[in-house]
């Protein structure tokens, strides 16, 4: 399973590949606004060049020609750049034309399988299927999720299950049990995965231990 942060953040980009486990980032524009990106290209470029992996870059524009103009000019800015495109009719056209030229897309604001299957014939690499936000409005996200695995593994579809709208470690958990190929996370999530209270103890039993015998052979 891929991990990929989601976020524009730069030091919280870094921390986490700092870790070595980071395959990739996302952002999407209500994270560029939140971190204050006046420079789009400039900031995406840093980005591709912290992490050695997909880095999603949404389009704004929703009208056919500007989609494929918009993703056009992002995908020059790094090999890495994967261009992120809403799952609406003319996003769909956009796609099956960006993606026919070898540029990689991440299909998102996926909501059920169908959206998926559409965004997957269309040729992009990526769905993202919004697990918290179906939470949010009390469905089942693991459900699409699960889905989702079905209908592409039933014809034999490449395109790879982008888990987005990870809220917290069970999310992640049962991504990796129904078989996402990927999961963007905030890095508190990230962060959470490796954290459990009995190793805390234990490390700290250990530790003690260890000064004991020290002390005692002194
Ligand atoms: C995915 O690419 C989106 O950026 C993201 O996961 C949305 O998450 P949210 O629902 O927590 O905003």
């Amino acid at each position: 399973m891929k991990f990929f942060i989601d976020t524009a953040d730069l030091d919280q980009i870094r921390e986490a590949a700092n870790m070595g486990v980071l395959d990739g980032v996302t952002t999407n524009p209500s994270l560029m606004a939140k971190v204050g990106v006046s420079d789009v290209k400039g900031h995406y470029l840093k980005i591709c060049e912290m992490v050695d992996g997909d880095v999603s870059a949404e389009v704004i524009s929703t009208d056919y020609e500007g989609i494929v103009e918009e993703g056009r000019e992002l995908a020059k800015i790094h090999p890495n750049i994967t261009v992120k495109i809403p799952m609406i009719k003319e996003g769909v056209k956009a796609i099956s034309t960006l993606a026919a030229e070898g540029i990689k897309i991440n299909c998102t604001l996926i909501f059920n399988p169908l959206q998926a299957l559409v965004a997957a014939k269309a040729g992009a690499k990526y769905v993202s299927p919004f697990i918290g936000r179906l939470d949010d409005i009390g469905q089942d996200g693991m459900n699409l999720i699960e889905e989702v695995r079905v209908v592409f593994d039933n014809y034999g579809l490449e395109c790879q299950i982008l888990a987005a709208s990870v809220r917290h470690t069970q999310h992640l958990l049962n991504c990796a049990l129904v078989g996402a190929d990927v999961a963007t996370m905030p890095l508190s999530v990230i962060e959470n995965m490796i954290k459990h209270p009995l190793t805390d103890k234990g490390l700290a039993k250990f530790l003690a231990d260890h000064k004991k015998m020290t002390e005692s052979v002194q």
